[in-house]
């Protein structure tokens, strides 16, 4: 089958080939070779995060920091003190805005994760769900005749201009994501390696566009949960918008190479690529958080007089911000003693305390250095 040329990208692209892409890029030198790298990287995270004793943890830093970058490629700022604050509330109190966005992006990872857990296998209402507590809007698949254009960002010479039209009209969506959603599932059918089948479904993903937004964030959670639902990983720790965030205009770019000319190669060395590099990062960043974790359980064991060390060391790991409700919430102080161990660990430079609207924080220091490197 050969990759049929995108011929006008003002029009909707009804004629987006099918999946699977074709035969010889299986067998592609460079692209094996990368390969290599990336299973070998991701497996080497894997095997760390088994020995994590506590993951629950690292899940919830890691996959918040997920979050933030992914929303940030579509300029959701928000500074790390206001995310880490807004996670350390109560979500349902959260006014909308950027903080909020960012915690239905962690949710919508959480959700889709469960949701494989329970169903086994990828299906319509998956890529719903993920979309929409997102966007927080309630319709599905973009209708028959909805205008939908992908334009180029910026503020360049090109910028406004038409990059890419996807594909619309009665039954088209559903059918092409029906076959997306084979060639993910059925690995009997299509025997291509749980790598390369994420980084051509992305793209596939892109390319049919099934809402009329969030298509871009649904479909980095959907690269995050596929690892897991293919047993790469356990859990949704793969940090990978980071590296889409910083290489942005490549990402943007290697889209649009595959949409207006088939240029497959560049875009799947792209996409493993950023496995590599970020599987190896998150790898760095697990290592520091549990090395940190043991300085500090140390510290306190040998120079305080605090009950219970490891469980306050876990609690004050859980999230940059800690409050006292925190500790008390999960019985493990009466409030004075919280407090007072939270004002000690402040006085020994652990912990940094700060007043947000009346409320007292108290900033995991080390943390907060690791996440933000
Ligand atoms: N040339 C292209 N071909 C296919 N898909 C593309 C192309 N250029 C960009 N995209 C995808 O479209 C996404 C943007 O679509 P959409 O707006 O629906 O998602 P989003 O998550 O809401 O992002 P935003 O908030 O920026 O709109 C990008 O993040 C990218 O994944
Ligand atoms: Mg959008």
């Amino acid at each position: 089958m050969s990759y049929t040329i995108n011929p006008d990208r003002e029009k909707p692209w009804n004629g987006l080939p099918e999946l699977p892409i074709e035969e010889n890029y299986y067998r592609d030198l460079d692209i094996l070779e990368q390969l290599g790298e990336s299973k070998a990287a991701i497996a080497k995270l894997q095997g760390r995060s088994v020995a994590i004793p506590n993951q629950a943890i690292l899940i919830n830093t890691i996959s918040l920091q997920e979050a933030k970058a992914s929303s940030e490629i579509e300029n959701i700022f928000t500074t790390d003190d206001e995310l880490y604050k807004a996670f350390s509330d109560d979500p349902a109190n959260l006014k909308q805005g950027a903080p909020k966005e960012i915690l239905y992006y962690r949710e919508s990872l959480w959700k889709g994760h469960r949701y494989l857990r329970e169903t086994g296998s990828f299906d319509i209402k998956y890529f719903e769900l993920i979309y929409r507590t997102i966007t927080g809007l309630n319709d599905g698949i973009r209708k028959p005749f909805a205008q939908t254009h992908i334009r180029q960002g910026g503020s360049g010479p090109n910028a406004g201009k038409t990059v890419y039209t996807p594909p619309r009209g009665e039954g088209i969506i559903e059918s092409k994501m029906e076959n997306f959603i084979q060639f993910m599932n059925d690995d009997t059918l299509f025997p291509i390696d749980p790598l390369l089948k994420m980084a051509i479904g992305h793209l596939q993903f892109e390319a049919i566009h099934p809402f009329r937004d969030g298509n871009g964030r649904t479909g980095r959670i959907f690269n995050i949960n596929f690892l897991t639902q293919k047993g790469l990983l356990d859990f949704p720790i793969l940090f990978l918008s980071k590296y889409i965030l910083q290489n942005k205009e490549s990402y943007y770019a290697y889209l649009a190479g595959v949409t207006q000319r088939a240029a497959w190669k560049d875009w799947i060395l792209f996409m493993l690529k950023a496995v590599e590099n970020t599987s190896i990062d998150t790898f760095h960043k697990i290592n520091d958080i549990l090395s940190v974790k043991d300085a500090i359980l140390h510290v306190l064991e040998k120079e305080t007089e605090i009950s219970r060390p490891d469980s306050l060391v876990e609690a004050i790991f859980t999230q940059p911000f800690t409050k006292v409700k925190h500790l008390t919430d999960k019985k493990l102080y009466a409030e004075n003693t919280a407090r007072q161990y939270l004002n000690r660990l402040h006085e020994m430079g652990i912990c940094e305390r700060r007043e947000i609207n009346g409320g007292h924080y108290y900033l995991n220091l080390e943390l907060y250095r690791i996440l933000a490197s």
